[in-house]
């Protein structure tokens, strides 16, 4: 296949240049020649940029098909143009040993429609062998929801937990991490944590029946305490932390002080923390209750800022579906916490860069940082000869709106609804080939450099 006429988004910059394709990698990139026949592509006006990669997801399968599975996951991330997920362990049971692990990659891989790896589940029980052999099985890191208990008899991660119960396993913490701290680091893989301190939010619980009253009882300094706990295990015990869905400046704070000390600490923030604030709450409603919570306009402005700087690594989506029910049914107490957004990545970082000046600034925050990070470079996330041909086709005079009867996910009400990109994607490959079910693989990382 030749995709001919474009204008390809190359580690040198812009190129046009006709993009050769063969056996699912990019074999070689020639100044336009305007080729003809069957296997040629027309990308005359658009631009050719590498597949996007969402780090975080939650496709709910096994256990929650009423929430999402995961070919209406990965069905979204095509058609959003994310080739690449990375699957979130907090399925059903969470994916906390190697026969959890295989299981669960060998029931999504029948559906995935775009390649994909997968987190591992970090339990306060988890024990140095399971680090060991999750590792072996291809774990492309580790995830600690601090704070969330684990059922015991069923493997399920709680975000809310009810009454003391004795089938309730308490949460991982940061002692977790650090008496794993050998095995982890042997490991060489991340290790990401939900970053809002457990005693932060249990010292602020409050009654909620407005989205203030939520604010109240998930305050920013809860990350920041939680980000700055992460960054002393990260310089102390030598390991790669990765803080995901940062969604304040005091949490950026804190990481940034983390680093200049020495830390080795990514992080991540999502799309609905850079677009959206409280403000949006009465237009919304509970679609945009999340934990962590979206915040304020001061909050927003230093993630756009750190983003634009180079000081915030990645964005993913937290692409996290519930069904209708559970979202806007009954009190905003009682609805449950995540949105989908996966098919809105790429489009809503273009246009924020685009915003700033510089759409193409995005890319990397979507595709080279990612893949780094979680030892996928240069296989993926890099358009040059070599690399799977994971492309994107975007129109830079197209228009797409958000809205919720184009999407593919289960829950089709993401907290992005209604937002304008000046870009319209056209075609999506990947490794070559137009998504269809069972064509996504399983990714292995190799070491990280991130
Ligand atoms: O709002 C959230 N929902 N935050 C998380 O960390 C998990 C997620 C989920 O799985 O629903
Ligand atoms: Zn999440």
């Amino acid at each position: 296949m030749i995709i001919a006429g474009g204008t390809v988004y190359t580690p040198d910059g812009l190129r046009e240049a006709d993009l050769h394709v063969r056996d699912g990698r990019i074999e070689k990139l020639e100044p336009w020649a305007h080729p003809a026949g069957a296997e040629v592509v027309d990308a005359t006006g658009l631009w050719v940029v590498p597949g996007a990669i969402d780090a975080h997801v939650h496709g709910r399968e096994p256990g929650f098909p009423e929430k999402e599975d995961f070919g209406s996951l990965t069905a979204a991330a095509a058609a959003g143009g994310v080739t690449t997920v990375i699957e979130m362990p907090n399925t059903l049971p969470g994916v906390a040993d190697a026969a959890i692990f295989a299981a669960k990659r060998e029931a999504i891989a029948l559906r995935a429609m775009v390649d994909f790896g997968l987190w591992a589940l970090l339990r306060s029980s988890t024990t140095e062998d399971q680090v060991n052999e999750l590792a072996a099985a291809g774990a492309i890191g580790f995830k600690a929801y601090l704070g969330y208990a684990v059922r015991r008899s069923t493997g399920q991660v709680l975000y809310t937990p009810g009454a003391p119960d004795p089938d309730l396993e308490p949460p991982a913490s940061y002692g977790t991490i650090a008496r794993l701290a050998g095995a982890l680091a042997q490991a060489g893989l991340p290790v990401a944590a939900h970053a809002e301190d457990p005693s932060v939010l249990l010292a602020s619980a409050a009654r909620v029946e407005s989205y203030a009253d939520l604010l109240a009882t998930r305050p920013a300094v809860g990350e920041a305490v939680a980000v700055a706990a992460l960054g002393v295990l990260a310089r102390e015990l030598g390991l790669r932390l990765h803080v995901v869905h940062l969604s304040s400046r005091a949490g950026l704070l804190s990481a940034l002080a983390a680093r200049a000390q020495g830390a080795r600490l990514s992080l991540e923030t999502c799309p609905q923390y850079l677009w959206l604030t409280e403000a949006d709450y009465t237009r919304l409603g509970p679609v945009m209750k999340m934990y962590p919570l979206i915040k304020t306009v001061d909050d927003r402005e230093a993630l756009r800022a750190a983003l634009l700087r180079g000081e915030i690594d990645t964005v993913g989506t937290d692409h996290a579906p519930h069904t209708d029910e559970e979202k806007l049914r009954g009190p905003l107490a009682d609805a449950h916490a995540g949105s989908p957004g996966v098919q809105t990545l790429l489009l809503s970082c273009l246009e924020l860069a685009r915003q700033a000046g510089d759409p193409l600034r995005a890319l990397p925050w979507v595709s080279e940082r990612p893949a780094r990070i979680f030892g996928l470079y240069p296989r993926k996330g890099v358009i040059q000869a070599g690399s799977d041909a994971d492309l994107v086709l975007i129109d830079p005079n197209g228009r797409t709106v958000a809205r919720s009867d184009r999407m593919a996910s289960r829950q089709r009400h993401g907290a992005l609804e209604g937002l304008e990109f000046s870009f319209a994607i056209r075609a999506v490959y990947v490794r070559g080939e137009l998504p269809r079910p069972g064509l996504g693989r399983f990714l292995r990382p190799a070491a990280g450099t991130g």
